[in-house]
């Protein structure tokens, strides 16, 4: 679709493009394709996950690539970043955030080094935010094949600055598929795939001991911190 267009060329040599690419073709389809219903859905939230997430900005960059864990009870998210697929961005970006203590780390386990920081805003693409509004359901692919058909559900909203507003493709079962956040400077897109539904390494969402009593990081006035922002 026309989205397509704004891809420079020379990203599309890569296996990776070629699926974020499928990603946003799927995502407009749907946008055209969901049916709006007036009932009384409420956001459903994200069981144990582990997987992998994909960040790209519609300008074409990719931003990450790399492995998540996910414990939807204790609100904790560890992100890394795959050093098969560096980009300039994120190369080497390791977080683990805690969104109920509203902090998160920024990891560098090379270099046994941290820096623990505020999070002044708690969003993230795997869970959806209790205020969304329910768009529709949509069915990918076919529903008659077996096999070859998604049915995903579609939550909309705004930003909490409400400079910006997402859109989160989830299934059926919670687990987010895509979520696109519209902000006024750029527009990314998470997708995810290759998800379990458990915590396959617990130890990924423990504080490494170097960490452990490092002080705050003071936050610059102005600045808001989220899993976000980390990528614009
Ligand atoms: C999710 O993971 C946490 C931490 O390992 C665990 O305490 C919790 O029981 C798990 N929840 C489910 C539903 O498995
Ligand atoms: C990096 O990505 C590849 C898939 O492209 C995967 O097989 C590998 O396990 C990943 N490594 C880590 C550390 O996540
Ligand atoms: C990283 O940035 C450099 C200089 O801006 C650019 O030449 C290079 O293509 C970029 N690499 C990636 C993977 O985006
Ligand atoms: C290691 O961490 C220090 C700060 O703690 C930093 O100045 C230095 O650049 C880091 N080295 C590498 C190789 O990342």
């Amino acid at each position: 679709m026309r989205l397509g267009l704004f891809l420079p060329s020379r990203f599309c040599d890569s296996l990776w493009t070629r699926k974020m690419y499928a990603a946003i073709t799927l995502f407009v389809f749907m946008c055209l394709t969901a049916t709006t219903h007036a009932d009384h859905h409420q956001p459903c939230h994200a069981p144990n996950m582990t997987g992998f997430m994909s960040v790209m900005s519609l300008k074409g960059e990719v931003k990450a690539f790399g492995a998540f864990t996910y414990d939807s009870m204790g609100k904790k998210l560890r992100f890394r970043s795959n050093e098969s697929h560096p980009t300039n961005t994120s190369l080497g970006l390791d977080l683990l955030m805690f969104f109920d203590e509203g902090i998160f780390y920024e990891i560098d386990s090379k270099n046994q080094s941290c820096e623990k920081k505020t999070l002044q805003c708690t969003q993230h693409p795997l869970d959806i935010p209790d205020d969304a509004t329910f768009h529709g359901e949509v069915h990918t692919g076919s529903l008659s094949v077996e096999g070859e058909g998604l049915k995903v559900n579609i939550w909309t909203g705004s930003m909490p600055d409400t400079k910006g507003h997402y859109s989160m493709s989830v299934t059926m079962g919670c687990l987010p598929v895509t979520v696109f956040y519209f902000c006024e400077s750029t527009t990314l897109l998470f997708s995810n795939s290759d998800i379990e539904n458990e915590i396959k390494d617990p130890d990924l969402l423990v504080v490494p001991s170097y960490c452990v009593g490092q002080p705050m990081e003071e936050t610059p006035e102005g600045t808001v911190n989220s899993f976000l922002n980390e990528f614009m």
